[in-house]
């Protein structure tokens, strides 16, 4: 038998676990209460302006020496949203707050004062090195408009919905790109599910309703699709089992499949559990126009036109440039900039015709797709860039070009397809070929690798929270 420890053993053990306590708990309340700093602007530094709170802008202020610069953000949004998780919040999977980030959060733990003005830039004049900002909230003050001068620009506002000017797009569907989004969806679906259970609807109008139609099978519309599948069944089979029969979803796509972007593989694997999921694919189907009640589509193939009942419509085809950009980019065209995905950069990130400006993210257009993992690491990389500008006592973003160009890793493409099943293709470091994998896995690994790139402890803390309140008391069905 091991001898027992003697006294004085005990007490350093225990005086070790309480002093450990202490710290924890020091360092959560110092944490929780770091002040954000301040600072007035130092007339011998530059401005660095950047617009936005996306991906590309967060990802570069967190990389970003505050003290090179008087840093100035202004965004229409004050906090950062993790859009990999949004899906899951039209359906009450997770809560809203738990996948944002206020904007503050980042900027306190920064040695030097970040000012941020919640706006939305109108109008970009590189020639007076001006932006004209709106307050587009909805309490207004005496002073609503205004222009901000820079030295530096980073532009990284991302993109809107496109609709391609399909009539009635804009005026009956509903979108998934910001917060506010997710949260309409969550509410017309429950509109539509007690609607359909008002006393005497007729049939045919039941299942008009329960008919729930997304439009774009590249990965917004695939894993809306799953996620919606998952609350129909998980929830509205159980609370309404009178009309829960009549439920239908059908994704509509105008290409032979879905999933464009992923291998073969999983292309085919996501297609196999739709149909094992009762999720209707509707390929080589694009749709030309949306009425109040029916959608008109054609059939690529056969050139045949039909209407579609609806009861909500969720639109998913792809990205477009928000008005600021198309107005910067108008005034620009004989300079290069008549790329309609969006703002013309070259290997460094500048902007072409436009001296002391950069841009990254979805409002470029640049040879790597849209992403989240792209918008992050120009970030990343755009930092660096301006850390290494300031301390070098450089100036404009000529010489930039003597530091390597932007040089992006792809690292996993990942997606939720419903029913607890994930695909994803991984790149591995030092292995040419990419490993496919799909099912409950690749779920898993999907819900841990987003748990884990989540950027505050507190959205991990919530998020994790929200996922195991789904599986104790499953989903809020209250329709707001
Ligand atoms: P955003 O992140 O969109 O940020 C733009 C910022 O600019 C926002 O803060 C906005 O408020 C602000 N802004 C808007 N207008 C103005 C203005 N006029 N002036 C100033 N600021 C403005 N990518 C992945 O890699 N993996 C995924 O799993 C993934 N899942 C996704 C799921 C969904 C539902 C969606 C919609 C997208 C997903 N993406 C994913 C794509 C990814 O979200 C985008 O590529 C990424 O957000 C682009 O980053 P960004 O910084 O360019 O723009
Ligand atoms: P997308 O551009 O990837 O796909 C849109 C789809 O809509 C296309 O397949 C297109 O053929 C289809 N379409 C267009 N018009 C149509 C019409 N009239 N009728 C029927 N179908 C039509 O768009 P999405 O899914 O919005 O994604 C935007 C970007 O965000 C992409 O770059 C994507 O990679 C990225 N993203 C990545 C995710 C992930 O990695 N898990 C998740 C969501 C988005």
């Amino acid at each position: 038998e091991a001898p027992r420890p003697s006294k004085w053993a005990r007490r350093l053990k225990w005086t070790a676990y309480a002093a450990g306590a202490v710290a924890v708990v020091g360092g959560v309340l110092a944490y929780r209460h770091h002040p954000m700093p301040q600072q007035e602007p130092d007339p011998t530094k530059k401005t660095l302006l950047v617009l936005g709170t996306g991906w590309g802008a967060i990802s570069l202020l967190r990389r970003l020496d505050t003290s090179e610069y008087n840093t100035i953000v202004v965004s229409p949004t004050n906090f950062f949203l993790f859009t990999p998780l949004l899906p899951s919040v039209t359906t009450g999977s997770l809560e809203s707050r738990s996948i944002i980030t206020p904007i503050k959060y980042f900027l306190r733990f920064k040695p030097f004062g970040i000012k941020f003005v919640e706006a939305e830039s109108t109008q970009i004049d590189p020639a007076s090195k001006t932006v004209e900002i709106l307050d587009s909230g909805e309490v207004h003050g005496a002073i609503t408009k205004t222009r901000l001068p820079y030295d530096y620009l980073v532009i990284g506002v991302g993109a809107e919905s496109q609709t391609f000017g399909i009539k009635g797009v804009r005026e009956f569907g509903l979108f998934l790109k910001e917060i506010r989004d997710a949260r309409k969806i969550r509410t017309r679906l429950m509109d539509c599910i007690e609607t359909a259970a008002f006393p005497g609807q007729p049939d045919d109008e039941i299942r008009r309703l329960l008919h729930m139609v997304v439009v774009g099978g590249g990965p917004t519309g695939v894993e809306y699709a799953g996620e919606l599948h998952d609350f129909l069944r998980g929830e509205v089979d159980k609370w309404y089992p009178e009309i829960a029969p009549h439920l239908k979803i059908t994704l509509i796509e105008a290409l032979p499949h879905v999933l464009p972007m992923f291998s073969r593989e999983m292309i085919e694997y996501t297609e196999k559990s739709f149909a094992d999921m009762n999720i209707d694919l509707l390929a080589n189907t694009a749709v030309q126009e949306v009425r109040a009640k029916e959608l008109v589509v054609k059939d690529t193939k056969s050139g045949a036109t039909r209407e579609v009942p609806y009861g909500m419509l969720v639109w998913a085809t792809g990205n477009t440039m928000r008005p600021v950009i198309k107005d910067l980019q108008a005034r620009f065209a004989d300079k290069g900039q008549s790329n309609r995905r969006g703002l013309v950069v070259d290997e460094y990130l500048r902007v072409a015709g436009m001296p002391d400006v950069w841009a990254l993210g979805d409002c470029t257009a640049t040879a790597f797709a849209p992403t989240a993992q792209v918008a992050a690491q120009q970030g990343t990389y755009l930092a660096r860039q301006l850390n290494d500008l300031a301390r070098t006592n450089r100036t404009g973003n000529d010489i930039l070009a003597t530091c390597p160009p932007f040089d992006y890793k792809h690292r996993a493409t990942l997606a939720y397809i419903g029913d607890e099943r994930g695909v994803s293709d991984v790149s591995l470091p030092f292995w040419s070929n990419m490993v496919s994998f799909a099912g409950y896995q690749s779920y898993l690994f999907w819900r841990s690798a987003y748990l884990s790139n989540l950027y505050t402890l507190r959205n991990r803390a919530l998020v994790a929270f929200d996922w195991t309140k789904e599986k104790l008391f499953g989903r809020d069905i209250s329709r707001e």
